[in-house]
């Protein structure tokens, strides 16, 4: 319409933007109009090369404040992957960076798996407890990542007044989008049982919470929409849309 002006499209900062979560998540921004910043580290900036002259980069570790400081600035939204990589508090360094950088009102989203709790009210499975402390006695004899770095990181964003979101993953699968992933506030909910989701949709789902003020300090746990669970509980349709489908509380 003559006279109007078109809105200026959202920006977005994807922290971790080289590994797979990421570049799924670059590919959706992109797809929505975002412009988008990627952050990663130096070594990894090849990786983004068919974003080439679509995306801005600024390489460095992601738990360098300076470097997110640099990165977050003038975004509407930031997606970060947190990863609990080695024993230098890599995801405390990046979830704090975030919190302290990001412009206020800002969109915060971050990823991690079931594993992290908000309330203490996940039931989890005894095949994922098992799991969890296998990771923990080999991470202790080879120390590549640290649970429990991953576990502060998420507290200190639960704990945050920013506008953040915890999206919690399942166990992941490559392949094609099956469509938005659903979610519940607690694992050992039924409808998370078949604890699979596609890589891709789970990006399309951090991708999709910018824009939902209702997943504002939620901390969803997803599961794929077309697994068994998921269209158990919606009488076999695929659901659609972001509500949630379930609550235990
Ligand atoms: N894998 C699963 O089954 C699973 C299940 C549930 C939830 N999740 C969650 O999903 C998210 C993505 O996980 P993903 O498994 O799919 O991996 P991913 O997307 O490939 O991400 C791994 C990230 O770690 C970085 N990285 C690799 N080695 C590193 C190092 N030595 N030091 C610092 N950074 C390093 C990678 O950057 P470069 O590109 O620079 O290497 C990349 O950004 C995480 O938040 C994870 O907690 C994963």
């Amino acid at each position: 319409m003559p006279g109007k002006r078109a809105m200026p499209a959202m920006k977005v900062c994807i922290v971790g933007a080289s590994g797979k979560l990421g570049r799924y998540m670059v590919r959706h921004a992109l797809a929505r109009g975002y412009r988008v910043v990627g952050v990663c580290r130096a070594r990894s900036v090849g990786k983004l090369d068919e974003f080439k002259g679509r995306i801005e980069i600024v390489p460095g570790a992601t738990n360098d404040r300076d470097v997110i400081r640099r990165a977050v600035a003038g975004c509407d939204g930031v997606l970060t992957v947190l990863f609990p990589w080695g024993r230098h508090h890599y995801s405390t360094g990046t979830a704090q960076a975030v919190l302290d950088f990001a412009r206020p009102g800002a969109r915060l989203v971050f990823s991690c798996g079931w594993h992290i709790t908000r309330d203490g009210q996940d039931v989890y499975p005894p095949s994922l407890k098992t799991e969890e402390r296998v990771a923990r006695w080999i991470t202790r004899i080879v120390p590549f990542v640290d649970i429990d770095d991953q576990i502060e990181a998420c507290r200190r964003v639960f704990a945050s007044d920013t506008r953040w979101t915890v999206v919690r993953g399942s166990d992941l699968e490559e392949g094609e989008s099956e469509g938005l992933p659903v979610w519940s506030r607690h694992v050992g909910d039924p409808v998370l049982t078949s604890n699979r989701t596609r890589r891709v949709d789970f990006a399309l789902f951090m991708v999709e919470a910018l824009t939902h003020d209702e997943l504002v300090h939620e901390s969803p746990a997803i599961v794929g929409c077309r697994t068994s669970s998921a269209l158990a509980h919606a009488g076999g349709m695929a659901p659609q849309g972001i509500a949630p489908r379930a609550h235990r509380g």
